[in-house]
């Protein structure tokens, strides 16, 4: 392997999960992820030519190599192309070496790739002056996913990893990607929020998830109105009959989930979590059952911990495998972790992992290195 030199400048960013407000932040809605401690960090060097070279702690018997003038959307490749296609969306014109490190939990719906892309657009921004802003930072890493991996993702997991703050959920408006910070201080109520990674990956995520896109963007169009953000419950259901039931089905929880989003906002102020359990919850049923996207490990996990105490539970992310969340006291823990544990290896599922996360900070330049 070829020799690598010290970096110019390190970078990190989180993962998320969303505590409500899931498949609406490309209806325009409201969304309230948190990042999770869990971090990916860039380190970059500056090249005096035009090669990429690329690496991961996570994979040190594979360096990926390219240059300025290969990348091109739609290119084949693995991880490395979230990485590429930031080099490319932020439009650098110089080689770099970018070495990934991190411990954000792969293929567990937790946004690992969105970390990935915003430790690297934070450390480029840093090292070439760019000068862009963290909005115009998740605008740019979406438009590497969407056009150059092929991911048609929304803007919710980029914008979390790059704004969050520490101690606080992000309410992100993803019309205008206007931000507010909800204080979310379970500890001292004695609560956690427990993430529960199924471990299971349906193969169906990428191609289910864009056509929850379309039966959106379809009823818009027989609605008449430019997203489902325009449009409230009761003309809603007063349109039925315009609709197909698919795109029924899958506007109703858009338009309700946001509503739903919105209350969690003012009961968490009001640190009423008994009603943002029950938010929660409504949020998993309407994902299960309108917008269908969930799955039966996804469902055994949030039966199970409902049946053992807790005060919410949900899937979250795009669905079909993945995680999901429960809201729970300190004390119970323990014990819905077991029942849910148990409950997988009666159904003959993958063992389920179990991790706890504070709300922690967005994307950050960690050192620049003079040279
Ligand atoms: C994935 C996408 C996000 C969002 C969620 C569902 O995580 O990347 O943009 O749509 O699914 O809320």
């Amino acid at each position: 392997m070829s020799e690598w030199l010290a970096p110019d400048v390190i970078a990190s960013a989180p993962g998320r999960v969303n505590l409500i407000g899931e498949h609406i932040d490309y209806s325009q809605g409201f969304v309230l992820p948190f990042a999770i401690s869990f971090r990916t960090t860039a380190h970059i060097r500056r090249r005096e030519d035009h090669v990429i070279r690329i690496r991961s702690q996570q994979r040190l018997d594979e360096e990926i190599s390219s240059s300025i003038a290969d990348l091109a959307p739609g290119s084949q490749g693995g991880w490395e192309r979230y990485v590429l296609g930031v080099i490319w969306a932020l439009g650098i014109n110089s080689g770099v070496d970018i070495e990934i490190d991190g411990d954000v939990p792969l293929g567990a719906g937790l946004s690992s790739s969105a970390a990935l892309e915003c430790a690297v657009a934070t450390g480029l921004n840093e090292l070439f002056s760019l000068g862009l802003d963290k909005k115009q930072l998740a605008l740019l890493t979406q438009k590497a996913e969407n056009l150059y991996v092929g991911v048609p993702c929304g803007i919710m997991d980029q914008s979390v990893s790059l704004m969050a703050e520490a101690g606080s959920a992000l309410l992100l408006d993803c019309r205008d990607l206007s931000t507010s910070l909800v204080p979310v201080d379970l500890g001292a109520s004695d609560l956690e929020l427990l993430i529960i990674d199924t471990q299971a990956r349906h193969a169906l995520v990428d191609g289910e998830y864009a056509k929850r896109r379309q039966a959106c963007e379809s009823a818009c169009s027989k609605l008449h109105i430019s997203s489902l953000r325009d449009i409230e419950m009761p003309a809603l259901v007063a349109s039925k009959k315009l609709l197909s039931e698919e795109e029924f089905k899958r506007a109703h929880h858009a338009v309700s989930e946001m509503a739903r989003t919105l209350e969690a906002v003012d009961v968490l102020k009001r640190k009423d979590f008994a009603a943002l359990g029950s938010l929660i919850t409504e949020s998993h049923v309407s994902l299960r059952d309108e917008y269908e996207v969930s799955c039966l490990e996804l469902n055994c996990a949030v039966d199970t911990a409902l049946a053992y105490g807790a005060l919410g539970a949900r899937m979250v992310g795009g669905g079909f495998g993945g995680s999901a969340i429960a809201l729970a006291e300190q004390g119970q823990i323990e014990a819905i972790k077991s029942a849910i544990a148990d409950a997988f290896k009666s159904a003959q599922f993958a063992e389920p992992r179990f991790f706890a996360s504070l709300p922690s900070e967005g994307a950050k330049v960690i050192k620049r290195l003079d040279r």
